[in-house]
């Protein structure tokens, strides 16, 4: 299992993505991987943005330091590379205790938990990525360790298989999940806290992209800052990654300082979507522009049209569009909004609301 030093990136990292903003939940290059590891924030006060979030936490963390308790379990939901790694991480320096990482698919046996588990200390935090994909029998596993911080083991097979009970530490469990949909109700239920953690305001990702420039020692004024911050996606690890970028441009064709004009021209050098949409993003709204020509489409007809399962569409790649009003969720399906034409370059709807007002007044 890994500890904090190493990258929980790794974990579900399975390889190099080629375009910069594609792949954002898993697939970072090795170098990004790095590159979130030194631009995490260790602590509340390094940790930008998600106000509520961070207001609700310094409360419980001083209330279980307080009484010495180990903090409730914590459930943290939202799409890839909103900081919910890192807030598991800054809970556990926050608390002073350590940090244990593990991966709902890394953990394939009931005896690879019960290892983890019987391995932590007082108060430590277990952090569980993907913690939807923990298959059946782990899971089953961790309902008593996280209710009574009880281990409950098989010893032996067929009739001589007895169980036996052991007492673990209090611990504190940390889950994360891009998608609560498919978390099952007794594992939710047992989450004494749930947060789920918002896209960013471009101004809080302008922050956090200065933060990272005088970490990395890049010369960055603050309006360059919010140039990259408003291409980001909403999303810290976008805007990491895309000042990393910026900053091989400007000291390549700027003399490495990194004003407006420059972050904007290396972001169009790189392809850069002038609202951050992703490959996925764009490829939803050709589906609901160009091959429904605007006419609503369901769940299921989108999410086979992109080859992705329903939730993920729903929970992953739907909310920043929804957000950014290029899509509507209407009682007959999805819709492109004027805006979403408006981005692909395309003239304004053909098959809605114009056609169809003309054939209902005929
Ligand atoms: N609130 C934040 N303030 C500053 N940097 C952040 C914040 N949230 C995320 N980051 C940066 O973005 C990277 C990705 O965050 P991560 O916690 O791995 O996202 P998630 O686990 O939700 O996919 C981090 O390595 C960190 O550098
Ligand atoms: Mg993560």
């Amino acid at each position: 299992m890994a500890n904090w030093e190493a990258d929980p990136q790794e974990l579900d990292s399975a390889g190099a993505g080629g375009s910069i903003i594609r792949d954002l939940s898993s697939r970072a290059t090795e170098d990004d991987a790095g590159l979130d590891r030194s631009l995490r924030p260790q602590y509340l006060r390094e940790y930008l943005g998600q106000e509520r979030v961070k207001d609700n936490l310094t409360v419980l963390i001083e209330a279980a330091k307080a009484r010495g308790e180990a903090l409730d379990h914590l459930l943290f939901s939202g799409p890839p590379g909103l900081g919910k790694t890192t807030m598991a991480g800054v809970v556990a320096n926050e608390l002073g205790v350590s940090f244990k990482v593990t991966s709902g698919p890394a953990i394939e046996r009931a005896g690879d938990l019960a290892a983890i588990l019987t391995n932590l200390e007082r108060g430590d935090v277990l952090f569980i990525d993907e913690i939807h994909r923990l298959n059946r029998a782990v899971e089953e596993v961790l309902y008593p360790a996280m209710e009574d911080f009880m281990l409950d083991i098989i010893i032996g097979k067929g009739p001589a298989a007895r169980s036996i009970r052991l007492d673990l530490s209090p611990f504190t469990l940390v889950g994360a999940t891009t998608r609560t949909g498919l978390l099952t109700g007794p594992l939710r239920d047992r989450f004494g806290i749930a947060f789920r953690l918002d896209y960013y305001l471009p101004e809080e990702l302008q922050e956090i992209v200065q933060r990272s420039a005088t970490l990395l020692g890049v010369g960055i004024d603050s309006e360059g800052a919010l140039e990259i911050a408003r291409r980001s996606r909403g999303t810290p690890r976008l805007a990491n990654r895309l000042l990393k970028r910026v900053r091989d441009y400007a000291e390549v064709r700027a003399g490495g300082q990194v004003s407006p004009a420059v972050a904007s021209e290396a972001l169009s050098f790189f392809e850069v979507d002038t609202l951050g949409l992703d490959t996925m993003d764009n490829k939803i709204l050709d589906i609901l522009t160009l091959t429904f020509a605007g006419a609503p489409v369901g769940l299921s007809t989108l999410s086979s049209a992109l080859g992705e399962d329903p939730d993920s569409v729903e929970e992953v790649y739907e909310p920043y569009l929804l957000q950014q009003g290029l899509i509507k969720r209407t009682p007959k399906g999805r819709v492109a909004t004027p805006r979403a034409f408006e981005h692909r370059g395309l003239p304004p709807n053909p098959g809605t609301d114009a056609t169809q007002t003309r054939i209902e007044g005929m």
